[in-house]
């Protein structure tokens, strides 16, 4: 069963200490952090513990206290060490630990937050910047892979950091369990072959990449559909109205401009919808300005790339 701790992973300097902390006056849950329990365990700080015993050595403990965090807390906001999710064993028990919030940042503003810290004994060399570049493209796939929750960090101040972390526990409860369908219809299985200067170099497997990226981050279960057959696209708009389906985003593709069978499948499914277009369809030929779908959705993106499917999701995601 999991347990109902807030688990913050990151890289040095992302912040989880200080969100943390911040994070648990406003929600009042006490904090707890790994490389405080090794460094009382040890009865020596962290770069001590790598001075005289060796990085090994401090894996082992972060491991161990990991272990022991899982039995012991619960309802607690626990941050851990940088290298923590690195190990396959530690990712699993993050998992069981509660749900896990990755504060994600770029290299750059690690380098500024800690150019002068010299307890971070793995940063003391000379070219940190681009230690820290290599940590992180190393350690990404580890941290994407125990996230619940991914907050972009970089642009944002703290209360920024510590509102979004909320916002996305928030989300990531009421839409937990959400189910949602993405539909594309004609020619979008030509993405990265069809006018690139248009539709971009991406190909169509990258966006459904990018969709199940969006389910993992979000906690919701999203369902590709791609067809170039009007009939086809009716029948899984309608197969929606019983497979228990919470949201739709539709790309009819040319279909948006004539077809009223898309445009009726649509209107009888109560969900909230989202068409979507790749391209700004406003500032293209006359016959795209016009959908004959749009008004039976909730609303319409379009001239965002790819990105706009993500942002229909968030939209149907936080849709009440
Ligand atoms: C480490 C990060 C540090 C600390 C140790 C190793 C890492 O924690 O556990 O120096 O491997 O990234 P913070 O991320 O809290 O700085």
């Amino acid at each position: 069963m999991k347990k109902k701790n807030i688990v913050l992973i990151g890289f040095m300097g992302s912040g989880k200490t200080t969100a943390g902390i911040r994070l648990s006056y406003r929600i009042r849950k006490p904090i707890e952090d790994t490389d405080k329990l090794i460094e009382r365990k040890e009865k020596c700080t962290i770069r001590e513990i790598f001075d005289n015993k060796g990085e090994e050595y401090f894996r082992k403990l972060e491991t161990e206290v990991l272990q022991e965090a899982v039995s012991k807390y619960k309802n607690y906001i626990i941050s851990v060490g940088g290298g923590t999710p690195v190990r396959q064993e530690n990712r699993e028990l993050l998992k069981q630990l509660g749900t896990v919030v990755y504060l994600r940042v770029k290299p750059e503003t690690v380098y500024e937050r800690l150019k002068k810290d010299t307890s971070r004994p793995l940063l003391q060399c000379e070219d940190p910047l681009e230690k820290i570049r290599q940590m992180l493209k190393a350690r990404k796939e580890a941290y994407e892979a125990c996230a619940d929750i991914i907050v972009d960090v970089d642009e944002l101040s703290l209360q920024e950091v510590v509102t979004k972390v909320q916002q996305e526990l928030e989300g990531n409860r009421k839409a937990k369990s959400m189910k949602l369908l993405v539909i594309n219809g004609p020619n979008l299985n030509f993405l990265g072959i069809r006018e690139k200067s248009v539709y971009g170099t991406q190909d169509y497997n990258y966006l459904l990449k990018l969709i199940q990226d969006k389910a993992k981050e979000t906690g919701c279960e999203i369902e590709t559909y791609q067809s170039n057959h009007e009939g086809a696209i009716i029948d899984r708009i309608q197969e929606a109205y019983f497979d228990g389906t919470q949201g739709i985003v539709i790309n009819p593709g040319a279909y948006t401009h004539y077809s009223y069978a898309i445009r009726d499948a649509l209107a009888s499914i109560t969900v909230p919808k989202v068409e979507v277009h790749i391209s700004n369809i406003q500032e293209r030929e006359e016959f795209r300005k016009i959908s004959v779908t749009a008004p039976v959705c909730d609303k319409q993106i379009f001239g965002q790339g790819l990105d706009g499917y993500l942002q229909a999701i968030d939209f149907i995601r936080n849709f009440s």
